[in-house]
């Protein structure tokens, strides 16, 4: 059982006890004794009750030493040597997220977060931002000429039947939102449609477009609302074309992007069009600061709405760097069935009267899972715009769309299934904190120039 050390480091011991021992015995022969005025049997009595202490000692530490295995490792006879191993794991195992040296931690007082609550599936969530430049189909690459005539198309109301509204009407870039702030949108003749206009920001990673996601492309959707009656009011795209040669300016503009022998035609507005909205993108959210590594671009309730915001399963629809499904990144699940649970928001807010892709008839809706980024500032909200507080939206939102709408035995007699739902509805500080986090995907830039519209209308109010 003793290896080659511990009889090395006896023997050294053995020797030191010795010289211990002599010393000791010296001490007492010729200094002890004699200021003590000790007789020799005195001097033999207290060299002996000394040395016995040192020996002592000098066993004791050699037992200890000889099961201990100095200079070992762990004391195996008395200690159970626990049968794991320490492992550097790729994931932290509480929050089943990617292991970093920069972990946040925030308390949550009352509400410990179980490891299981956290980590609802396998794999991990990870959380992405937006590139610096939107990618372009191969059959209409970027380039600066065409962005340039793009912008003058995107602004020139001569392109709607009675020459007052252009694309930007409906989607204020300008102003910031990039959309027009009402519920559903009016066209031409002051019409009311059906529909709230999506913002054109970041629009260009959005795999499919529209609320029922009905064109495949930017090129697609750009030729829809010129000749809609209710939006632009064209007859035909003919009639588009001759507005855009009517204007001499437009000449020298198309000739730089597409070449002074292409044609004018509808193809080439809306693909000039559509590169000028792949710039309209904003990668400069606190959100997307966060994910870079400004660990404090976000605050406590924000961090909180979005742990909120992933385990409730909100990424299970708008997820990826433009919360949508119905990106470019990743485009696995475009459309989703909405509302999913029967709730009386249902009739509140006639969400149902539109059924979108869906079958009229069908009951449930189905509709493209439009991205979030910006949606703070894109109210009112819904395909119908009839929600004007993100607040309710959210409430909505977690209950027809996740059933967090308290305990319920579902029977499904259809399909002859009972589900029982446990899912308590959100509390308003749950809520609060999924609208700050929200709120964190608005970007710097679109708030400023928010900022400078509101400020040059005050300016105007204070002149008047
Ligand atoms: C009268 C208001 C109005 C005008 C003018 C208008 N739009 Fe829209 N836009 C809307 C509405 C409403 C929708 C949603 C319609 C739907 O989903 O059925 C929409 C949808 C879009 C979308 C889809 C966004 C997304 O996330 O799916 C884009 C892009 C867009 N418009 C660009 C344009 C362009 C380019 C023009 C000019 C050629 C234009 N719009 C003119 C109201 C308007
Ligand atoms: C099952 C898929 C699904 C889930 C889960 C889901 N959403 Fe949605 N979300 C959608 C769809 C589809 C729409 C479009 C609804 C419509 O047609 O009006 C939408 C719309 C929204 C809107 C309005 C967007 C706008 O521009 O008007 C917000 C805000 C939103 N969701 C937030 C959330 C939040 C927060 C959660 C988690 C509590 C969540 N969503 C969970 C699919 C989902």
């Amino acid at each position: 059982m003793l290896n080659l050390t511990i009889m090395n480091f006896l023997s050294v011991a053995l020797i030191a006890l010795v010289v211990g021992l002599a010393v000791l015995f010296t001490m007492v022969r010729y200094d002890l004794g004699p200021k003590g005025r000790l007789a020799k049997s005195g001097q033999w009595f207290l060299a002996t009750a000394l040395g016995t202490g040192i020996l002592s000692l000098a066993v004791k530490l050699m037992i200890i030493l000889t099961v201990t295995n100095f200079p070992g490792t762990v004391i195996e006879p008395f200690i159970e040597q626990p049968d794991v191993e320490l492992v550097v794991s790729e994931y932290d195992p509480l929050l089943g997220i990617p292991a970093s040296k920069r972990f946040l931690w925030q308390s949550l007082d009352s509400q410990p977060i179980a490891a299981n609550q956290v980590a609802r599936s396998s794999s991990p969530y990870v959380w992405q931002t937006l590139p610096d430049q939107a990618p372009a189909p191969e059959n209409n690459p970027m380039t600066s000429e065409k962005v340039v005539l793009g912008k003058r198309l995107f602004f020139d109301k001569n392109l709607s039947w009675d020459r007052t509204l252009s694309c930007s009407s409906c989607h204020d870039v300008i102003g910031g939102s990039g959309d027009d702030g009402l519920p559903t949108s009016r066209g031409i003749n002051n019409q009311l449609g059906g529909r709230n206009a999506p913002t054109v920001w970041n629009a260009a990673f959005q795999s499919v477009l529209f609320w029922d996601g009905r064109a495949a492309s930017l090129e697609e959707q750009a030729k829809g609302p010129l000749i809609n009656p209710i939006e632009m009011g064209m007859p035909s795209w003919e009639e588009v074309v001759q507005r855009v040669l009517d204007d001499p300016a437009y000449v020298p503009l198309f000739a730089d992007a597409f070449g002074a022998d292409t044609a004018i035609d509808i193809e080439r507005i809306a693909e000039a069009i559509a590169s000028y909205e792949r710039t309209l993108i904003t990668p400069d959210a606190p959100y997307d600061r966060f994910v870079r590594g400004d660990l404090d671009a976000l605050s406590a309730q924000q961090l909180r709405g979005m742990a909120s915001f992933q385990t409730l399963g909100c990424v299970n629809c708008h997820f990826g760097p433009n919360f949508s499904g119905a990106s470019l990144f990743d485009s696995r699940a475009p459309l989703r069935i909405f509302p999913i649970y029967p709730t009386p928001f249902e009739q509140q807010y006639e969400l149902t009267r539109d059924t979108g892709a869906a079958m009229a008839g069908s009951g449930r809706g189905s509709w493209r899972v439009p991205s979030l980024r910006n949606v703070a500032l894109t109210g009112p909200w819904l395909h119908n715009g009839s929600v004007s507080e993100l607040k309710e939206v959210v409430r909505i939102m977690s209950s027809v769309q996740l059933g967090h709408t308290g305990r319920y035995l579902v029977w499904s007699d259809d399909h002859k299934v009972m589900t029982k739902l446990d899912r308590p509805a959100l509390s308003d500080g749950e809520i609060e904190d999924i609208v700050a986090f929200l709120q964190s995907l608005s970007s710097d830039m679109l708030l400023e120039r928010i900022k400078l519209a509101k400020g040059s209308t005050d300016q105007a109010i204070v002149a008047h």
